[in-house]
Formats: C-alpha cells, structure tokens, sequence
C-alpha cells in the first residue's frame, strides 16, 4: 500500500527519512509532480528508472535548493548565474556541465558529461530538499511515455504502490514540465519549451534564443525528445474546427459556433465528454488544466479526442508541443 499523506512538516520529515534509506518519494513541485530519490544514491536512483520503466539513457533533473549546492557537482558560468537569478526558484531546468570527481549517481544523468538542475518554487519540494541535505533527481512521478502528473491521484494512478511515500499538496499551479535549456554549449538553446518562454529567455541574454526540439532525421540534442510521449490511450486530433460523432472535445475559450458533424452543437455535449482548457481563452488556465482534462476525456468509449485550436504564443508554444506528442504517440 502506498502511503499517501499531506504535506505537513512531521510528513516531510518522515519523507526524509525515507529518502535518506534509498527509498522513493512523490512531491510537489509547481510544474508536476516529481519522483524523488537521492541524487548522490546509485541504488535509489536506480529504482527510479526501474519503477517508471524509464529507458537507461534517459537521464533526469537534479533539484537543489540553493545555487552553491549545484556548484559542487556542475559548473556555473556567468551566463547561467544570470538566468539562475532571473528564473530560480521556478520552473527552469539547465543543462549544465557536470563537474569531475562530483558526488553524483551516475545513472542520474546517463553516462553523458552534462546534469540537468533545477531549483523548484513550490514550497513543500523546497523544504524537502533543505531537510534531506542532498540533491534529489526528480523525474515527473509517472509511468514513462504516460502522461505527467499534475495531482496526488495521478500518482497513485500511474505508479499504484510502488512508491514509498506520496506527498499531496494539491493541483499543481503550472500543470506542465519545466522548460529545459541546454547551456553546456556556446549557444543557449531550448530543448522543451514550458511556462518560461524563449522571449523571456532572450530578453535577459540580449540574444535570440532558438528551440533545438530534434530534427526529422532523428538528430537529437536531448534523450528525452526521442521518446513516444504524453500519449493518451486513445487518438488525439488537433485544431478540430468541428467534431465528429463519438469524439470527446477539448475546448478552448467558447465553443458557442462549434458543431458537430451531421448534426448537434458542441454545446450539449454529455459533461463527460466534454471539458474546456480556459473559457476565457487564457493560456496559463490551459496549461495548469492539459493533463488533467487530457485524462477526463481518456476514456475507451470515446473515439478520439478533438482538441480545438492553441495560439502558438507563449506558453501556448509548450501546450503545443505537448498535445503533438500527444497526437502522435
Ligand atoms: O518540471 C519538471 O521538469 C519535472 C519536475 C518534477 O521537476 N521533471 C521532469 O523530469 O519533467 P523528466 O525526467 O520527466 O524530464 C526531464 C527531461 C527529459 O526530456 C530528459 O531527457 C532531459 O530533461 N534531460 C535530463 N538531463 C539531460 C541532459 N543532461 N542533457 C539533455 N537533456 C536532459
Ligand atoms: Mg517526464
């Protein structure tokens, strides 16, 4: 039985305690909900990938607390420190190059000479990581290839009894990963758009900040872009204008002129095949709600899921890229 517990100090205490034993702990972060093991334990580390089913080569985020926890195992440049003190705490992940002689699991970034970091906002992860001490890797608390958790049920839906500890402290207020920034090379590039958007990035460096998602050819500068994704178990169609009989809808902002083929409005849609990522058209609504409404609608019954269209702006761009994986898994 997995013990599923709010997140009050005496629990996340607890929490330590289990970690500190080689054990796995779910927590919140404001992104999603995060697998935790100690970084600096080859055999905690290893349950993780075991646990998800998550591919060897697929390496994972280390989330610290404070910048000089990070100087001990990665080299911080100038450039990093100045994104590190715009964005952290937040919802920004760097790849940065991993230091020699560093106290790190190896599994933890794969055998590459890089390490992803990042330093979460959300409170009850903060307070996690300063007790236990040491970094924790932390990949979303999911079956690999399913989608990312957003609640405590999540967890427990995808990963039933095979962690020790749940931490629940709710939805999380951002709903997708973070945005993940290769800064290892001469150019700082994005290689999963999230909440922290390229502008914002550029806007701080002074410079254009292109995304490096993979190419057609398979080229990829990240493990994780080569992996089916956030995939529901039944088809996903995009920028639906319409809907066919027996699809479910995903909306966004009104629906109020959408039909449905051969007759019917979206409208009178059945409550459970129906849900609206933000009526009032507001993205950062839509991106707190995507998993947990593309999970409502994921049901066998349905014969796809119709997903209206996402401006391709801002946070929109990380919405996109998540429902084309979806579409394409
Ligand atoms: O919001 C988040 O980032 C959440 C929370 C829990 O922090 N974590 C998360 O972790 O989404 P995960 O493991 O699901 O995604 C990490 C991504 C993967 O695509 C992985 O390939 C990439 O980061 N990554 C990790 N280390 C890397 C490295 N050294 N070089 C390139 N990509 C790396
Ligand atoms: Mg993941």
């Amino acid at each position: 039985m997995t013990c599923i517990v709010s997140a009050n100090s005496k629990h996340i205490e607890n929490a330590t305690l289990i970690l500190k034993r080689s054990g796995l702990v779910a927590m919140p972060t404001e992104t999603v909900y995060g697998l935790a093991a100690n970084a600096t334990d080859g055999k905690a580390v290893a349950k993780i990938f075991e646990v998800k089913g998550r591919p060897q080569f697929n390496p994972l985020i280390v989330h610290v607390n404070h910048i000089e926890q990070i100087k001990e195992f990665a080299e911080l440049r100038d450039i990093d420190s100045i994104l590190a003190q715009r964005f952290w705490p937040g919802p920004l992940t760097m790849i940065l190059k991993r230091k020699d002689n560093n106290n790190l699991s190896d599994l933890v970034s794969a055998g590459l000479s890089t390490v992803a970091v990042r330093i979460p906002s959300h409170k009850t992860a903060r307070e996690l990581i300063k007790k236990c001490g040491f970094p924790l890797a932390a990949p979303s608390a999911n079956k690999s290839g399913s989608l990312s958790p957003t609640s405590p049920v999540h967890v427990v839906q995808s990963l039933g009894d095979k962690v020790d500890m749940i931490l629940a402290d709710g939805a999380c207020s951002i709903g997708l990963e973070s945005t993940v920034i290769d800064c290892s090379g001469d150019k700082v590039c994005i290689l999963r758009p999230g909440a922290i958007t390229a502008s914002e990035i550029s806007e701080i460096l002074g410079q254009e900040v292109i995304y490096d998602m993979g190419n057609k050819q398979g080229e990829v500068r990240s493990p994780g872009q080569l992996l089916k994704h956030y995939a529901p178990s039944i088809p996903v169609r995009l920028n639906a204008i319409d809907i066919e009989k027996g699809e479910a809808l995903l909306a966004f902002g009104s629906i109020k002129f959408m039909g449905i083929r051969n007759g019917g409005r979206a409208q009178d849609l059945p409550d459970d095949m129906f849900r609206n990522l933000s009526k009032s058209g507001d993205l950062y609504e839509a991106a707190a709600n995507l998993f947990a409404m593309l999970r409502d609608l994921d049901k066998s019954e349905h014969k796809a899921i119709a997903v209206m269209n996402i401006p391709d702006i801002g946070v929109g761009v990380a919405i996109n890229d998540r429902l084309r994986r979806a579409a394409n898994g």
